[in-house]
This record gives C-alpha cells, sequence and structure tokens, in this order.
C-alpha cells in the first residue's frame, strides 16, 4: 500500500482521502496514485546514490504530470518512443536530462529525438548506429546498449540481460566492442557512455554486481574513454504481504565497491553511473478501485468486477498475483476468485484471495501495487474505456488522466 496507507473503520484512508469517497466521485475502475509516495521513492533513490544519475524509466507510468514530479525532484527520464517523448515535451521536461531507448526505433522517433535535443541516444543495432550517424548533427551523445550475459533470474517475459535475446549487442559474441567502433567511426557521434538492463522485478544484488565486473571489463577493453555506465532499472516491488523491497541501501554500497574495486584493477577510470528505475518508485503509489458486479457461487466462488485484463493484463501476461480487500465494510473472510469483465477465461485479476463472505454487487475492491506498468500497458479490449488516474495528496484528489469516453474510442474509426 502507499505510504500512510490507513483504515478509517473499514474504509481505507490513500493519501488523506477514504477510498470509497474516489470510488463514487471519479468512478471505477480507478487507478488511484499517491504522489507522495512516488516522490519519496524517487528521493531514496538520490539519498542512496548521490553521486548517481537517477533515470525514470517513463513506460512505466507514462504520464506529464509524474514526469513534473520526477524533474521537480531532480531525476533524469528515459523514453522508449517518439510518443513517450511527446508527454515529456509535454511536461516541460529538461531535453539535456533525457534519454532515449528502444531496441527499435523508428526515423520518426529518431526525428524527434534529435529535434527536442535529447541529450543521450542508447542505440540498439548496427543498423540504428548507421541511421542515427547520418541523420545526427555533430556530436550527438551516445550510449551503446549491451547484453551481459547476466540471468537477473526473473520472469522470461522480463529477462533481458542473457545471450540470444532481441536487445542490444552481445559482449560475448565481440558484437559490443564492434558496435564502439562503429559509433566512434560517425563523426556526427560522440559516444558517452555503456548501457544496459538486465531485466524487470530483479530480487538479487548480485546480478547487478556480476553486471558491474562485466561491464567494467568491457570498457578496458574499449579503448576510448566511457564516462557514463548505465545500469538499467528492474529493481523489484513487493506485491504480496510478507515480499521484501529491493535492498536499495545494499545495492548502493556493493555497486559502488564493485565499480571502484574492477575499475582500479583494470586502470580505467571510474565512470559515472546511471539508474534506471520505474517500477521501484512508482508500484507502490498505486491502488486499483473496482466496483463488484457479480458474484457467482459453486465450487467456487467468483467476483466479477468492472475491470480486468484492459486495466491489468499483468496476471494474463507474466502470472502476477496482487492481493485484494473489500473497502467501506469488513465480515468473515473466504477464499474467491476476483475475475474481469473481458471475454476470456484467462481474465482473472487474482485467484484465492480472501474477501467477506458475503461478498456482493456494489461493493468496492482495492488491489494494492498497481502503480507500475498499468496505465502504460492498459487496453480498450471489448472497446471498453481506459480508467482515470487519480492523483491524491493530503487529502486532495485530482485526475493526471482522464477516464476515456465513448467519444474518445469513436474518434478513431472512419
Ligand atoms: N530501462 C530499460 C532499458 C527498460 O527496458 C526498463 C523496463 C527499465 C529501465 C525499467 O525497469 P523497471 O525498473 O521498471 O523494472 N511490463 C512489464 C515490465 C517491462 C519492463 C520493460 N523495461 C511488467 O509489467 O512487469
Amino acid at each position: 500500500w502507499p505510504d500512510g496507507t490507513h483504515l478509517s473503520g473499514s474504509d481505507l484512508v490513500i493519501g488523506g482521502v477514504p477510498a470509497t469517497r474516489l470510488a463514487a466521485q471519479f468512478g471505477t475502475p480507478c487507478q488511484v496514485l499517491d504522489e507522495a509516495t512516488v516522490r519519496n521513492r524517487a528521493k531514496a533513490f538520490v539519498a542512496a546514490l548521490p553521486e548517481a544519475e537517477v533515470v525514470f524509466a517513463g513506460k512505466s507510468l507514462p504520464c506529464p504530470e509524474v514526469y513534473r514530479w520526477m524533474a521537480s525532484v531532480g531525476l533524469s527520464l528515459d523514453v522508449s518512443s517518439a510518443g513517450e517523448l511527446a508527454l515529456a515535451r509535454a511536461a516541460g521536461f529538461p531535453a539535456g536530462r533525457i534519454v532515449m531507448h528502444g531496441n527499435v526505433k523508428t526515423g520518426e522517433d529518431l526525428k524527434a529525438a534529435l529535434e527536442y535535443g535529447v541529450s543521450r541516444i542508447v542505440v540498439d543495432s548496427f543498423d540504428e548506429i548507421a541511421q542515427l550517424g547520418a541523420l545526427a548533427r555533430h556530436g550527438q551523445e551516445v550510449m551503446i546498449r549491451v547484453t551481459p550475459g547476466v540471468d537477473a533470474h526473473t520472469h522470461a517475459a522480463v529477462s533481458t540481460g542473457v545471450e540470444d535475446q532481441k536487445f542490444g549487442f552481445s559482449l560475448a559474441s565481440g558484437a559490443a566492442l564492434e558496435a564502439v567502433l562503429r559509433v566512434v567511426e560517425q563523426p556526427s557521434l560522440r559516444l558517452v557512455g555503456l548501457h544496459c538492463h538486465i531485466g524487470s522485478q530483479v530480487r538479487h544484488v548480485a546480478s547487478y554486481e556480476e553486471t558491474v565486473r562485466r561491464m567494467v571489463g568491457l570498457i578496458a577493453s574499449c579503448g576510448v574513454r566511457v564516462e557514463q555506465l548505465d545500469l538499467g532499472g528492474g529493481f523489484c516491488a513487493p506485491y504480496l504481504p510478507g515480499e521484501s523491497s529491493f535492498d536499495l541501501f545494499g545495492f548502493a554500497q556493493r555497486v559502488r565497491g564493485t565499480l571502484s574495486y574492477e575499475c582500479a584493477l583494470h586502470r580505467v577510470p571510474v565512470p559515472r553511473i546511471l539508474i534506471e528505475p520505474g517500477r521501484s518508485i512508482v508500484a507502490n503509489a498505486g491502488v486499483t478501485l473496482y466496483r463488484v458486479c457479480a458474484v457467482k457461487r459453486g465450487a467456487r466462488t467468483f467476483v466479477a468486477v468492472d475491470g480486468g485484463m484492459s486495466d491489468n493484463p499483468r496476471p494474463a501476461l507474466y502470472s502476477a498475483k496482487y492481493a485484494v480487500r473489500l473497502v467501506g465494510r469488513g465480515g468473515k473472510l473466504r477464499p474467491v476468485t476476483v475475475v474481469g469483465r473481458h471475454c476470456e477465461a484467462g481474465d482473472v485479476l487474482a485467484e484465492n484471495v480472501l474477501l467477506p463472505a458475503d461478498v456482493h454487487a456494489g461493493d468496492v475492491l482495492a488491489v494494492p501495487v498497481t502503480g507500475a506498468y498499468h496505465h502504460a500497458l492498459a487496453s480498450n479490449y471489448n472497446q471498453v474505456g481506459r480508467p482515470p488516474v487519480v492523483a491524491v495528496r493530503d487529502g486532495l484528489a485530482r485526475p493526471i488522466v482522464r477516464r476515456e469516453t465513448e467519444e474518445d474510442l469513436l474518434r478513431r474509426y472512419v
């Protein structure tokens, strides 16, 4: 739950606002986002690694207002498309603190990045080095995405550091070194750093330590000065009670120690570290409110709500697990399966969660840890409008993304 969330009677108070009031005022489904939690998590990264550049992974919660919060607490921003860049521009995010990523950047993406003057572009293929070299004016700063061959022990769909997948230049095969030479050859590009991102929902600090070792080894064999080393994001967030948070302090200490040891060993200057947290900043700040529409009691009890895989495809995509709580009243608990409104048997939000035995249509359910990759992954499946994102702070609530209407849905059809 977001920082400071508490019970008032049986209502849940988030950012000083009762959940039942949020559901009544803004309708359901509704994604509530606690601003203080977002700001505190962002500041915690800066405090743990003051020497580093902390880059918010904008894909985890694409929203101009959230980007403005990040800018105001000193974070940089990573965007992975012209669309995310458009949000950053709308937020007035300083171009000098934007990094552009992505294993595919179209000509439009690259042109938009160059036109806005984003500080660094992370190149991901030889084709892209050639294309960017031709488009860029003199001195565009570039980082090279490297696949370090480190297993982050996470879900295969978000494990990006291992060999034999689509991201980056392989370190083991020598492609990364070849990419360094190709960038250096391009007169319009200036190599400033190496980048890697080993995966998402990574629990073990040791995976990052191993990454640092391999990346410094690569820096030593580059033969050119590498000023920046971007270690990507991926720091885990706890989704269920009892799961632990990422050990940020341990990460900072061990990465710092390994970096200075390895750089001394290889006699290379210590590069500036960049990290790109997304989930670990925003996941915990989000709570989704649903209204129960139907309850079916049989061998299992199905509790069907007014949202589902269109606002949260994560259970279907990654077998992600969520806790669920009924707000506004209590009762004797029994296990139920919470399902969505979409036309697929796999549209299940949470299995075997405890809700009051008499749960019925009209009840409001709250699902915590829905701040990261929820608004971002939401779709219009079954032509259901996407929910709003409502920011709460000090007892005040305001939408920072409005609910998608039928008019919005109809606008694109010819
Ligand atoms: N940097 C790069 C280059 C990335 O590709 C990502 C995430 C991040 C940073 C931020 O990772 P984070 O700190 O948020 O784990 N949709 C999936 C997650 C996909 C992650 C994509 N890349 C999910 O809902 O679990």
